[in-house]
């Protein structure tokens, strides 16, 4: 008989789980025919286990491809929700739904609604990071990889509503010039909280290091950074540049990437404020391969939403995709 060990991490059931917990998962997928999407933010263990790894563009358009009659989502609730909108016929599992982002959060509809009212010449465009509701409220939808170029798709008088992402907001300001552009106040809780004191000491202790860092981050710490992208091209900056030491400011499980794609150089996690480990997503760190096995198994917790909010959400996440 197959030795059975006890589920340590926040159980959903008291079920017992098998000991070879990655071959279970391997086989489960196999029967209900399941492809595990994962972005890079996982664990590795869980990246390992995954059929595809991507940051939040990469991502939504693998949910769109895919084939597979179960899309689990190894992410946030928002990135399965983009997979649930982009491919409705899939059942799509999450292995914890409770997995959100502080910027979803920190931007309800209603609070939108009180912006778009307060701005009624202005086009909303949301970063990703946001609720299929409030992805409902906006022109178009962009991530980290694409938003520089939607939005210079847009005519430069044209007013615009940037939500929910403060910093990146701010940044994308910068880098098009453009001026008529308002902010939501929201803000990721893992990229603010990187300290510009540690990182200049960081860079003092490592001259020669490349400094990579997500535009989440606030603009104090963005200004000490030779490269500023998404999680996809940071990765590909980490690996492409002559750079052998690299600090990195951003979600520490991008590392397992790099390090896989480029394994005889350094990379350094900047640290966060009070040097606590507070730098890996509390959110993207819920799920677990024992969830992951759990939701297989169960073919539970299921993301479903209701079909006139999948329509509209769609439809700016549409717009962005033929923008992309
Ligand atoms: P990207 O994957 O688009 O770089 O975004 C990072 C992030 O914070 C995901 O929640
Ligand atoms: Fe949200 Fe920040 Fe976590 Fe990304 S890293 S999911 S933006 S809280």
């Amino acid at each position: 008989m197959e030795p059975l060990v006890s589920i340590s991490n926040k159980p959903k059931t008291t079920a017992a789980l098998p000991s070879d917990l990655d071959g279970a998962i391997l086989r489960l997928k196999k029967e209900r025919n399941a492809v595990i999407l994962s972005h890079y933010y996982q664990e590795s263990e869980i990246q390992e286990l995954a059929d595809f790894v991507g940051d939040s563009l990469q991502l939504a358009q693998a949910a769109q491809k895919t084939q597979a009659d179960v899309i689990l989502f190894a992410g946030v609730h928002f990135m399965a929700e983009v997979a649930k909108i982009l491919n409705p016929s899939r059942t799509v599992l999450v292995p914890d739904l409770t997995a959100s982002c502080s910027l979803a959060d920190g931007c309800r509809p209603e609070q939108l609604a009180a912006w778009q009212r307060k701005y009624p010449d202005h086009v909303t465009v949301s970063y990703i990071n946001c609720s299929a509701a409030v992805k409902a409220m906006s022109d178009c939808i962009v991530t980290s990889s694409n938003a520089e170029r939607i939005l210079r798709s847009y005519p430069p008088e044209q007013p615009i509503l940037f939500a929910p992402d403060q910093h990146l907001g701010r940044y994308l300001m910068k880098q098009t010039g453009r001026t008529g552009m308002v902010v939501y106040p929201g803000s990721c809780q893992v990229h603010e909280i990187f300290s510009e004191r540690e990182l200049v000491r960081l860079k003092m202790d490592h001259p020669c290091a490349l400094v990579l860092a997500h535009p989440e981050c606030e603009e104090r710490v963005l200004q000490h950074a030779h490269v500023v992208g998404s999680t996809s091209a940071l990765i590909k900056s980490a690996v492409e540049s002559a750079a052998t030491e690299l600090i990195i400011v951003t979600e520490p499980g991008v590392i397992h990437e790099m390090q896989k794609r480029a394994p005889h150089k350094t990379f350094i996690p900047a640290p966060a404020e009070g040097g606590c480990a507070c730098n890996e997503c509390p959110h993207m760190r819920k799920n677990t391969p024992e969830k992951i096995y759990l939701a297989l198994r169960d073919m539970v917790p299921e993301l479903i939403l209701p079909e006139d909010l999948r329509l509209a959400a769609k439809r700016p996440i549409d717009k962005m995709l033929s923008l992309s």
